[in-house]
């Protein structure tokens, strides 16, 4: 039981230094599988042991089950609102800080007041308290008054510590309600709503809706699925704490309990300096990975602010300066459809030229069929487009009153719209094969398969993506030259390529011919779980190639798995387990693979069981004879906590024994198949759990 224990208390932990590296600091310290494996065993730990759950756990970010109805919650503080400014360039700055000097009776020579000048960030507002330090109530703004309790969904977001970080020996603030926004990073979504897509459901529309509406769900497992990050931005109610001096020094406070804090702040002094910020970040903001859609400006002195204090719901020491909408209006010229790489037809509405967000747009999604249908976008119309979150601007909605109409002279006959309602054509246009729409599915795919070139490009170009074989510098022109000259059908044919066929390629020299070489070359060495991501198979993203991985270890046990063993696995639906099955069991599949690993693509073989700790599911274990200091009954829980099997009696499919002292058949046994054998030491190392 004690050594149980530990292993939780290391485990807890491990995950959480491992959780700050990642999303804190953005330098993962171990491989996301070994992330998960010491999860995965923290979790069936505690569920075979509810004692050991403490609040603060990692695993309680998980969520619980869906509730009813949000509890409401009355915030001890009123969460306030703030003042807009939406005058353009410095006009904004300049009233505010007029303001403020006027309220604080400064004479124009008194010395400029110093502000902290921060982002605003474009998400949800939330408050967090910490009694005693460990995370126990969130909330959402509400009416400002009253919130919503939404704590199982905040735990879900990794950025919210579950407990305040303190110097060891020191206590954290009795009482600490930290307020600050859920929001969401535009790489994140656009990845997010890629696998979306790509499973038939409805991507999220911009990284507002996407954070916000996450946090308002009543199932926490949905605000668990999305990537969603936390900045703080202040406090509510306080206690035993002494506040520092200013606000700068109250973020870089926060910082240090573990809160996020935006490195995009800054304390200035006067409103040239504001104005000055709110430039530089306008022109910083597509650089910046997440939306915000103005400056807040806050006077820096805490003393100051609380003598400016509010006029009625807003405080008189802060003001929001915007930046104009990201949105514009233009014509649709066309609605076309794309074709991806599972077949996927997404519709496109080709738009007369219009600066949005600082760049030209031509092109914006509609995402599927039941969005067109709910937009009604046809051609002709005046749309609104939006940049937002998803690197592909999208169209918003349409200005109906702008609707082209047929032309009447006699008022009797009534006008109707010029273009008809857009359909899905029923063949693709890529290979003329048929188009079909799944019963209950948003997607209508091409059924073209393997004749399809644009499913084709699209399974070579997620094939040697970064984060599957990652192939540098193969691009979509370099693909689409590739596959229409026939040079490429499959992925495995880019390890036949020559530096002779690259180099007759337009804007291809021989050394950029040999660099990609090189780079395909260094592919060949690669993971099983990147392997299996990089195949494609429809529904099986990276979690769920790390997952079977894991669980097969070999990609021949992989391919021969039926879809009663594939649904046991964790994260594994039916759907999956089809999709999987019905991938391997296609010949012409099987011969890629065949011809790819001929190619000398290769991967450590059961990696991922074996040598990470915690990683022993799919492997079977025996026991015999006494061990030192572990307890049959303690060593069989360490393994199945693992996700091993524990068998009576050993048999070819014996993974490893485990013998102790004394020793006897089953030992014998195990030599005569073959089987390795471990004692105590070996287990416990296999296991991470040190004597
Ligand atoms: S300070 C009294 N700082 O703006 C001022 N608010 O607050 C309290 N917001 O919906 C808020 N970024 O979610 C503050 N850096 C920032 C902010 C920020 C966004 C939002 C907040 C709320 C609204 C008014």
């Amino acid at each position: 039981m004690e050594l149980l224990q530990n292993r939780v208390a290391a485990l807890r932990d491990k995950l959480e230094t491992y959780a700050r590296a990642y999303y804190e600091a953005d330098a993962p310290l171990v491989a996301d599988e070994v992330y998960d494996a010491l999860f995965h065993e923290l979790e069936t730990i505690e569920r075979a042991h509810p004692e050991f759950l403490t609040p603060d756990s990692p695993t309680r970010r998980v969520g619980g089950r869906p509730l009813e109805a949000f509890a409401p919650v009355a915030h001890r503080l009123p969460m306030l609102s703030i003042k807009t400014e939406t005058d353009v360039s410095a006009g904004g700055a300049e009233s505010f800080d007029a303001r403020a000097r006027k309220e604080l009776e400064y004479t124009p020579t008194d010395a400029p007041v110093e502000y902290l000048a921060e982002l605003k960030f474009d998400g949800l507002a939330v408050s967090l308290l910490y009694d005693n330090g460990i995370f126990v109530l969130g909330a959402t703004r509400g009416d400002g008054a009253t919130g919503e309790d939404v704590t199982q969904n905040l735990r879900t977001v990794r950025d919210i510590p579950l407990r305040v970080k303190v110097a060891a020996g020191s206590a954290p603030p009795p009482v600490l309600e930290v307020r600050g926004e859920v929001y969401m990073r535009r790489d994140d979504l656009a990845r997010y709503n890629e696998r979306a897509r790509a499973r038939g459901e409805k991507p999220l529309v911009n990284p507002r809706n996407g954070a916000a509406g996450s946090i308002r769900q009543l199932d926490p497992k949905i605000a668990k699925s999305r990537p969603l990050r936390f900045f703080a931005y202040g406090v509510g109610a306080v206690e035993g704490w002494e506040l520092p001096a200013t606000h700068a020094g109250l973020l870089d406070a926060l910082a240090a309990f573990g809160f996020p804090v935006c490195e995009y702040r800054e304390v200035v002094r006067g409103a040239e300096a504001l104005a000055e910020f709110h430039a530089r970040m306008g022109a910083e903001r597509a650089r910046i990975p997440f939306d915000f859609d103005g400056v807040v400006y806050k006077v820096n002195s805490l003393a100051l602010q609380a003598r400016l204090g509010f006029r009625s719901r807003e405080p008189r020491w802060a003001v929001a300066h915007k930046y104009p909408a990201e949105e514009a209006r233009t014509r649709v010229e066309a609605i076309e459809v794309q074709v991806g790489r599972t077949g996927a037809i997404t519709p496109v509405a080709r738009l007369e030229p219009v600066f949005v967000g600082g760049v030209t747009v031509t092109n914006a999604t509609l995402h599927n069929m039941d969005e067109v249908r709910r937009k009604d976008v046809r051609v002709g119309d005046l749309v609104i487009v939006r940049r937002a979150g998803d690197v592909i601007p999208e169209v918003v909605g349409i200005v109906p009153e702008k609707r082209p109409m047929t032309f009447a002279l006699d008022d009797s006959v009534e006008q109707t719209p010029l273009y008809p309602p857009f359909e899905i054509p029923g063949t693709c246009p890529e290979c003329g094969s048929r188009v079909v729409r799944a019963e209950g599915e948003a997607i209508a795919r091409c059924t073209g398969g393997l004749v399809c070139p644009a499913q084709i490009r699209g399974a070579i170009l997620h094939f040697a993506s970064r984060r599957a074989m990652g192939i540098d510098g193969l691009g979509e022109k370099l693909v689409e030259l590739l596959v229409r000259r026939g040079d490429v059908r499959t992925p495995a044919d880019l390890y036949t390529l020559t530096v002779q066929q690259l180099s007759t390629l337009e804007r291809m020299g021989e050394k950029s011919a040999r660099n990609l070489l090189a780079s395909i070359e260094k592919s060949r060495d690669t993971t099983l779980a990147r392997f299996i991501f990089a195949l494609g198979v429809p529904n099986v993203g990276e979690a769920t190639a790390r997952e079977l991985a894991r669980h097969f270890g070999r990609l021949s046990a992989l391919m021969e798995a039926g879809a009663e063993m594939l649904i046991d696995i964790p994260d594994v639906g039916p759907v999956v387990a089809d999709a999987v099955c019905g991938f391997f069991a296609e010949p012409h599949n099987r011969t890629v693979i065949e011809r790819l690993v001929a190619a000398g693509v290769h991967w450590p073989e059961s990696e991922g069981c074996v040598d990470q700790p915690g990683l022993l599911s799919g492997l079977s274990f025996v026991l015999t004879g006494a061990l030192p200091t572990l307890k049959r009954d303690d060593a069989k829980a360490l393994i199945e906590t693992a996700g091993g099997k524990v068998n009576a009696s050993v048999s070819r499919k014996t993974s490893y024994v485990v013998a102790g002292d004394e020793a006897g058949s089953k030992l014998e046994q195990a030599r005569k198949l073959g089987i390795p054998v471990l004692d105590e030491t070996g287990l416990r190392q296999m296991l991470d759990v040190p004597a």
